[in-house]
C-alpha cells in the first residue's frame, strides 16, 4: 500500500490546475447506461473511483473506453447492450456510489440488481430514499441476499418528495425519470452544482428537465435518449482543498480551471477566518501570512457549508487563534480525521457531532493513517505545516478523489513523495541439501 511522504514548512507558491468533479463524472457515466447510442464525456479525473465506474458499467456489457496520453480526459461509453444490468457486491463495496446505476437500469432495461453498499466509514449511508423514489415511480422492489432488485415494464412518472434532501438520490431518480411514461415532480431535491450538471447531459441526451439546481426538478419523460458530448464541471472540493493548502503553508497559489461561484460558502468562511484571496471567472488566488481568527462552522447540503470540505477546514483551524466549533451535520461519523491530527499536536475535543478545535497549534510530523478520501486530505494539509516529515498510510484513500495530487503539489514546491510498501525481503531459500 502506498504511502505519502510530506515534510513540512514550504509556503506553496504558483499555479495549479483543477481536475475534472469526481461527484458530476460519476452520475454522468451512470447517465450513459439510458441510451444505446455513445456519449463521450470531457474532463474526467484520473481517479479511482472512475476507474471503478469503468469496471461496474463494462460487467454489464457496455463499452467503456477511457482516454489516455492527450485523451486522458476524456472517456467513451456505449451502452448498446446491457447483457447483465446487475452490480455486484464486489464492485459495490469499493464504491458506494455504484448505487447510482440503479434508476437508470430498472428505466432503460425494465430491470435491475445492485448490491445494497453496506457500512461507510463515515455513516450509515443507506439508499432507502433512492428505493422509495423508484417505488413511487411504479417500480417493483425486492431485496435478498444483500442485493436490491427492481423490476417495471416502463416506470410511470408522479411526485416525490425526499423525506431528507440527498445528493445522489436526487441524481438516481432524475436519470430515472427522463425514460418514464409522464411528467415526474421531485421536490426537497439536492441543488449541489454536480446535479446540475447531470441535468445539462441528459437534457443534451434528450431529456426534458427544468428546475434542476433548485429544490424542485421537473422531467416530461420520453421514451427514448439519445447520445450526447459532454464537458463535466470542475471539481469544487479539490479546488477548496488547494485553497485552504495555499493558506495554512503562508504563500501564494493560483487555483485556475474551477468554477468559484461554488465556492461561495467556503470562500466566505475563509475570508471571516482572515484568508486572502482574489477570485476571477474560473480562478482562485490565495495570498499571504495572514494569522488566521477562528470561526464556527455548520456542514450543510448546498449552497450550505460542504461536509466534503469539513476535515480540511478542520485542519486549517488548528492554526487559528481561538476556538473554532466544527458541527457535522450530514454524516454521524465524519470526525474520523480527528484522532489523527490530534497524534500531530492538534488540540481538538469532540462532543458528538460537535469537534472544539483549540488553535493556534504547532503541529508536529508523525505517522498517521488516512480513513476516508477527505480525511487524507486533511492529514495532507497538516503535513504541509508540521515540523519534520509526516508520513501518511492508505493513500488510496486519497487516489479515490484526487487525481495525482502529490504531483500537483510538487509542482507548486511542496515536499511531497509516495512511497510504495516496502515489501519484506523474501527470505534467501534454503541451500540446497548435498
Ligand atoms: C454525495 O454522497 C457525495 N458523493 C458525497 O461525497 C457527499 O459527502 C454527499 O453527497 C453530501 O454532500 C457523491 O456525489 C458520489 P447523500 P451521497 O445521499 O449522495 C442520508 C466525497 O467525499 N441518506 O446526500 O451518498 C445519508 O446517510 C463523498 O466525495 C439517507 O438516509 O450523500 C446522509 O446522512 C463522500 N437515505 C444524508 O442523507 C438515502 O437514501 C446525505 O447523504 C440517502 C441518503
Amino acid at each position: 500500500m502506498d504511502k505519502l511522504v510530506i515534510r513540512g514548512g514550504n509556503p506553496l507558491l504558483g499555479t495549479i490546475r483543477v481536475s475534472g468533479a469526481k461527484n458530476a463524472a460519476l452520475p454522468a457515466m451512470a447517465a450513459a447506461l439510458l441510451t444505446d447510442e455513445p456519449v463521450i464525456l470531457e474532463n474526467i479525473p484520473q481517479v479511482r473511483d472512475i476507474e471503478t465506474t469503468r469496471r461496474l458499467l463494462a460487467a454489464m456489457g457496455a463499452e467503456v473506453e477511457l482516454g489516455y496520453g492527450r485523451a486522458q480526459h476524456r472517456t467513451t461509453i456505449c451502452a448498446r447492450t446491457l447483457s447483465s444490468p446487475e452490480a455486484s457486491y464486489e464492485l459495490v463495496k469499493q464504491m458506494r456510489a455504484s448505487s447510482l446505476v440503479l434508476g437508470p437500469l430498472v428505466a432503460r432495461c425494465g430491470r435491475a440488481r445492485v448490491s445494497l453498499p453496506g457500512g461507510c466509514a463515515i455513516g450509515a449511508r443507506p439508499i432507502d430514499l433512492h428505493i422509495k423514489g423508484l417505488e413511487q415511480l411504479g417500480a417493483k422492489i425486492t431485496q435478498d441476499h444483500g442485493y436490491v432488485e427492481a423490476t417495471a415494464d416502463r416506470l410511470k412518472g408522479g411526485e416525490i418528495v425526499f423525506e431528507r434532501i440527498t445528493v445522489t438520490g436526487t441524481e438516481d431518480l432524475l436519470m430515472a425519470a427522463t425514460l418514464a411514461d409522464g411528467e415526474t415532480v421531485l421536490r426537497n431535491c439536492a441543488r449541489e452544482p454536480e446535479v446540475a450538471d447531470l441535468a445539462d447531459l441528459l437534457n443534451k441526451m434528450g431529456a426534458q428537465i427544468e428546475g434542476a439546481g433548485t429544490s424542485t426538478i421537473r422531467v416530461r419523460g420520453v421514451s427514448k435518449l439519445h447520445g450526447a458530448k459532454h464537458r463535466i464541471i470542475p471539481d469544487r472540493i479539490e479546488a477548496g482543498t488547494f485553497i485552504i493548502a495555499g493558506a495554512m503553508t503562508g504563500g501564494d497559489l493560483n487555483i485556475v480551471g474551477c468554477d468559484p461561484s461554488h465556492l461561495a460558502a467556503l470562500l466566505a468562511k475563509l475570508h471571516q477566518v482572515g484568508v486572502k484571496t482574489a477570485q476571477s471567472a474560473d480562478a482562485v488566488r490565495v495570498m499571504g501570512d495572514a494569522p488566521f481568527k477562528a470561526a464556527d462552522i455548520t456542514t450543510e447540503e448546498y449552497p450550505g457549508f460542504p461536509t466534503d470540505m469539513q476535515a480540511q477546514y478542520m485542519a486549517l483551524a488548528t492554526q487559528a487563534e481561538g476556538v473554532s466549533i466544527i458541527t457535522e451535520n450530514i454524516f454521524e461519523n465524519r470526525f474520523m480525521h480527528v484522532l489523527e491530527l490530534v497524534r500531530m499536536g492538534a488540540n481538538i475535543k469532540v462532543e458528538g457531532r460537535r469537534a472544539l478545535v483549540r488553535g493556534k497549534a504547532s503541529l508536529s510530523a508523525a505517522a498517521v493513517q488516512a480513513s476516508d478520501l477527505r480525511a487524507s486530505a486533511s492529514l495532507v494539509l497538516a503535513a504541509l505545516v508540521a515540523d519534520g516529515e509526516t508520513i501518511i498510510d492508505r493513500v488510496y484513500h486519497i487516489d479515490r478523489g484526487y487525481e495525482h495530487i502529490e504531483e500537483k503539489l510538487k509542482s507548486v514546491g511542496a515536499q511531497i513523495r509516495r512511497i510504495g510498501e516496502i515489501l519484506p525481503k523474501k527470505a534467501a531459500a534454503p541451500a540446497a541439501r548435498p
